[in-house]
């Protein structure tokens, strides 16, 4: 998370200058500190003050200005950063850093730092793809840069082609990603199954749940930002595919099952978030059903349990939601998979139902021991989830 660290964010001469705003919105809204840095050339495409309301930060654009209250000097800057992003990045900025040429605040600042550096590149299709501006980006890739290529779409010059400044939601993913490097999960391979599973019934119906993959979610882009490689194995969900992780979309818990064998090995742990549909029509209509009959029956049989067939090492965690006697029902099914945590909640208390922003669960551990969390967003919930399996994987 973002949260209490200080990002210099570099703003550039380009048109994208003015998406800029939005990073430093953002990374704001998530607890981070801002520090804008802009070239003289980015003043002209968007002002400091824009930054500086948003940030609640002086914005510093010229060296050589040491009237404001924030006369701090580059050097301040470079020992703040937990790291400094460029976005957008121009071709002048890649051709100077490749350089090492210092001559205004911002280059100053990337080669003062000790921080990670992401550049975010913005610029003409040509000049992205000359020969010069790939071998500079080439030299700083191997120094250690971070990389957010620019995508493919519209350009100001009215063409078409790659130049554009990638997606916000990307860069905000680089930057935890390079931010959570070093997290607790570091090295760590995670799985996380979210959403809730469909069977089909003919090309039309499905037999569902009321999952929204909320909780899944918020548990592979919290372990994303501690430092995990993760892979997220989705059931239907209407939320955004999260960026920074392998996301595989599945529909029946056939699929489910068939996913996670697929990616098991070298796994370091199975966080189970899906709820799973334990049944299924035995037979699948190919056209769809007519309302002839004034009843139908329909015959279901038993899917296989994911958590519960699963071989191997790996630390398992699963959820149970229940309605009632939680505790002991979610424990019965804890030795039953030979889980080493379950996360059990109680759908039928507010705020810890589906589709809710929130959630309120107990943690029952396979040696008995049982910690109860209070209300939290599902982000936080996830977050103390994460602290559980770090602390299982070091003893493991
Ligand atoms: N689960 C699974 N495969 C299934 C059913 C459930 O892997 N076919 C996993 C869920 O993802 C969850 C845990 O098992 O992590 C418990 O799921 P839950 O639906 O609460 O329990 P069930 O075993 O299905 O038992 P019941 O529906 O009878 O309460």
């Amino acid at each position: 998370m973002p949260e209490n660290k200080t990002i210099v964010l570099g703003i550039t001469g380009s048109i994208a200058a003015y998406k800029a705003a939005d990073i430093a919105s953002k990374l704001t809204q998530e607890g981070a500190k801002v520090e804008v840095v802009m070239t003289p050339s980015a003043t002209k495409f968007i002002t400091p003050l824009t930054l500086r309301n948003i940030t609640g930060r002086p914005v510093v654009s010229d060296m050589w200005d040491l009237s404001d209250e924030f006369s701090v000097e580059h050097v301040a800057l470079a020992e703040a950063a937990s790291v400094v992003v460029i976005a957008p990045a121009t071709a002048n900025i890649i051709a100077k850093l490749a350089a090492g040429i210092a001559d205004d605040m911002l280059t100053c600042v990337v080669l003062a730092t000790k921080a990670p550096v992401i550049l975010a590149p913005a610029m003409n299709d040509n000049m992205f793809q000359n020969p010069i501006t790939q071998d500079n980006l080439k030299k700083l890739k191997v120094r250690g840069f971070t990389i957010v290529s620019p995508a493919y779409g519209r350009l100001v010059s009215g063409k078409v082609g790659v130049g554009r400044l990638a997606e916000i939601e990307e860069i905000l993913c680089v930057i935890k990603k390079v931010l959570g490097r070093n997290g607790d999960l570091k090295g760590r391979r995670i799985v996380v199954t979210a959403g809730g599973t469909r069977e089909p019934i003919d090309p039309v119906r499905h037999i569902g749940n009321r999952s929204s993959g909320k909780m899944g979610y918020a548990l592979a882009e919290a372990a994303r930002d501690r430092g995990a490689e993760v892979t997220l194995i989705s059931a239907p969900t209407l939320l955004p595919e999260p960026k920074g992780m392998e996301v595989i979309q599945v529909e029946t818990t056939l699929q489910m099952k068939e996913a996670v064998d697929k990616v098991l090995s070298g796994v370091d742990a199975l966080i189970m978030a899906a709820a799973v549909a334990d049944y299924k029509p035995a037979q699948i209509w190919g056209e769809k059903i007519k309302k002839h009959s004034p009843t139908l029956t329909l015959k279901l049989e038993r899917t296989p349990d994911i958590l519960a067939e699963l071989r191997g090492k790996l630390l398992k965690v699963g959820f149970a939601a229940e309605s009632q006697d939680v505790l002991k029902n979610a424990r019965i099914k804890l030795e039953e998979k030979r889980l080493d945590l379950m996360v059990a909640n109680d759908v039928t208390q507010p705020g810890s139902g589906f589709d809710s922003d929130t959630n309120k669960v107990s943690l029952i551990f396979k040696d008995g021991r049982v910690e109860e969390l209070p209300l939290l967003s599902k982000r936080e919930v996830a977050e103390k989830i994460l602290d559980k399996v770090a602390s299982l994987l070091e003893v493991k």
